[in-house]
């Protein structure tokens, strides 16, 4: 992360920080440049064997599970409290998938995962921590959205619904949480170069964006950083990230 001067090295030392999906893409980009801000990091993922290397290569706690299974969830927050010695003050939920099909060609399934993962997934962590941060009248969530919470693509039907119906989430939250010294944050990136766009291959097709116009994962962790690093008193509620021009 570049300082400017007068800008604290270390704006997040001393914080904990939980983030999904950080084992890859912008969730392993969010785990590294929070760490670097100076908070310590619980890693969230499936994969045991990349949870664990991440953990490690971040002085972080490792917790590996799955955000849409409510007992994992559970075990998750109560081994971080155990390891971290307390809650979060900051909630990253980055754990995602997403893939194409048209509506009509649409598989039930893989609906429901992509609501499962994507939306169940963030809403178990946020109803499990809300009442410690209620109590405390303190801590951060900081959502990732998608640019298709906003508008609809093509073949992005179980994709959109998962992150509109995240945004819906979001936009009570902020209600439900005014004056309650609780912030719920949500970033917005459009597409953005991860391992996300394997399956898709992106650079071989015309109506997808092409890897070098999409951001960096590390331009959505700076601006997670910057959120996580305001003053207690403010939150930007929505933040929608784009990139200016290919990179
Ligand atoms: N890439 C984009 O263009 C883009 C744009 C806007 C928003 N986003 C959003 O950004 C977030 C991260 O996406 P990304 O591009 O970084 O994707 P990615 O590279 O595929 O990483 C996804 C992460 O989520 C984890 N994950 C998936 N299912 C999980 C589950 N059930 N339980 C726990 N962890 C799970 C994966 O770990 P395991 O596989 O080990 O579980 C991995 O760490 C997602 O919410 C995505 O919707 C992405």
């Amino acid at each position: 992360m570049r300082t400017l001067p007068g800008m604290p090295t270390h704006p997040l030392a001393g914080q904990r920080a939980l983030v999904t999906g950080a084992t890859k893409g912008i969730g392993r980009a969010i785990a590294g440049a929070l760490t670097r801000a100076g908070a310590q990091v619980g890693v969230v993922g499936r994969g045991v064997a990349e949870v664990e290397e991440v953990a490690e290569e971040l002085g972080g706690w490792s917790l590996p599970g799955d955000v849409s299974d409510s007992a994992d969830v559970a075990r998750m927050l109560e081994e971080f409290q155990r390891v971290a010695e307390g809650v979060p003050d900051l909630l990253v939920l980055s754990a995602g998938v997403f893939s194409l099909a048209p509506v009509s060609e649409l598989s039930m399934a893989d609906f429901d995962h992509h609501l499962a993962v994507n939306l169940r997934g963030s809403v178990l962590f946020v109803q499990a921590l809300l009442p410690r941060f209620l109590e405390r009248g303190s801590g951060t969530i900081i959502l990732i959205g998608s640019v298709a919470g906003r508008r609809g693509f093509p073949g992005n039907a179980a994709y959109s619904a998962s992150k509109f119906g995240l945004r819906g989430v979001h936009e009570v939250l902020l209600e439900e949480l005014r004056g309650t010294g609780v912030r719920s944050m949500l970033v917005e990136p459009s597409a953005t170069d991860t391992s996300l766009w394997d399956p898709l291959d992106p650079d071989a097709r015309a109506d997808l964006p092409n890897r070098r116009e999409m951001l960096r994962p590390e331009a959505v962790a700076s601006a997670v950083v910057f959120l996580a690093s305001l003053p207690r008193e403010v939150q930007i509620p929505f933040l929608p990230i784009e990139a200016s021009g290919p990179s």
